[in-house]
C-alpha cells in the first residue's frame, strides 16, 4: 500500500480563500478583522513564522499590527502592552508568539489576554470551554489537523485514535477535538509503555513529540491516518540540513493509508487557522455571538 498524501498546502489555500472571501463580504459593513503579534526577542524560527503571519494576514484583508519587543523585556510591560490591545477596538485577536525569554512570566502573560481576543486558543477560559464542550477558540495546529483528517475521514465516530504528546498547544487539546468527534482517545507521552504496540492498534495517530523520525513506520497499523505535527531540521548528510517530521516518512508511506508530508502539511493549515480565528473573534465583536461564524471546514 502507497499512502494518500494528505497536500496541507493546498487545504490551508482553500481555507485562506474562504477567510478571504468573508473578510471581503465584512468590509462592506466597515468592519476590518485586525491581528496584533507580540514578538520578544530575536528568535529566529520565531521570527520566520511571524514573517508569514504578516504576510498572509494581509493577503487575507486582516489587518496586522506587528510589536517587536527588546530580550529585555520583562513581564510586567508584557501585560501592560497586552492590557492596551484588550482595549483596543480595532485589535480582535492578540498574539503573543512563543516561546518568551525564560526571565518572562509566559503563563502570566497569557492570561492577560482577554479570551474573546485569545485567538491562540491558549487562555485557560477557551481551553476549559473546549473541555466541557461549549463554543471555543481552538487553537490553531490541532484545528489544523483535525480538518486534515476529515479531509480523508469524514466518519470519525467510533475510530481508536492516538495522540502521541500532552502539550497544552497541541496534544491535549487534540485528544479534545478527536473525542468530541466521537473516536476513541489514547494519549500516549514520554511515560507511556509499549507505544509500538498502541500504535499497532490506532486508525488515526496524531504525533506532536519534537524528535525526528520517532514513530517507525513498521508501527503503524495498515491503513492508519498519519498526521506529523513535527518540524525537526536535522542534517541531510552532505554538509546541509532538512526539515523531518516526528514519524519515519519513507516507512509511514509503505504503510498508512493517508499521512501528511513535513514540510507542506500540518505546518500551513496552523498560519490559515490563526486567521479564521482571528476573522470569527472580529465577527462576535462586532456582529454578536449569536453571528454565525465562518466554519473550519
Ligand atoms: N510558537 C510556535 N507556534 C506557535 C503558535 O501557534 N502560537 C504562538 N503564540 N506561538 C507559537
Amino acid at each position: 500500500m502507497t499512502a494518500t498524501i494528505i497536500d496541507g498546502k493546498a487545504v490551508a489555500e482553500h481555507l485562506r480563500t474562504r477567510v478571504a472571501a468573508r473578510t471581503a463580504t465584512l468590509a462592506q459593513q466597515a468592519i476590518v478583522p485586525g491581528l496584533a503579534v507580540v514578538l520578544v526577542g530575536e528568535d529566529p524560527a520565531s521570527q520566520v513564522y511571524v514573517g508569514s503571519k504578516t504576510k498572509q494576514a494581509e493577503a487575507a484583508g486582516i489587518r496586522h499590527f506587528d510589536h517587536r519587543l527588546p530580550v529585555s523585556t520583562n513581564t510586567a510591560q508584557l501585560i501592560s502592552l497586552v492590557q492596551e490591545l484588550n482595549a483596543r477596538r480595532d485589535v480582535h485577536g492578540i498574539l503573543v508568539q512563543l516561546p518568551l525569554p525564560a526571565s518572562v512570566d509566559s503563563a502570566a502573560v497569557l492570561a492577560a489576554i482577554d479570551p474573546a481576543k485569545d485567538v491562540d486558543g491558549f487562555h485557560a477560559v477557551n481551553a476549559g470551554r473546549l473541555a466541557l464542550g461549549q463554543e471555543a477558540t481552538v487553537p490553531c495546529t490541532p484545528l489544523g489537523c483535525l480538518i486534515l483528517i476529515r479531509q480523508v475521514l469524514p466518519q470519525m465516530a467510533g475510530k481508536r485514535a492516538l495522540v502521541i504528546g500532552r502539550s497544552n498547544i497541541v496534544g491535549k487539546p487534540m485528544a479534545q477535538l478527536l473525542l468530541q468527534n466521537d473516536c476513541t482517545v489514547t494519549i500516549a507521552h514520554s511515560r507511556t509503555r509499549d507505544l509500538p504496540g498502541i500504535c499497532a492498534e490506532s486508525e488515526i495517530v496524531v504525533a506532536a513529540i519534537g524528535r525526528p523520525k520517532a514513530v517507525a513506520g513498521d508501527w503503524l497499523r495498515p491503513g492508519a491516518v498519519v498526521i506529523d505535527v513535527g518540524i525537526n531540521r536535522i542534517a541531510d548528510g552532505s554538509g546541509k540540513t532538512k526539515l523531518v517530521g516526528d514519524v519515519d516518512y519513507a516507512g509511514a508511506l509503505a504503510r498508512a493509508g493517508a499521512i501528511t508530508p513535513v514540510p507542506g502539511g500540518v505546518g500551513p493549515m496552523t498560519i490559515a487557522c490563526l486567521l479564521l480565528n482571528t476573522l470569527n473573534a472580529a465577527i462576535r465583536a462586532h456582529l454578536g455571538a449569536k453571528a454565525e461564524l465562518l466554519s473550519p471546514y
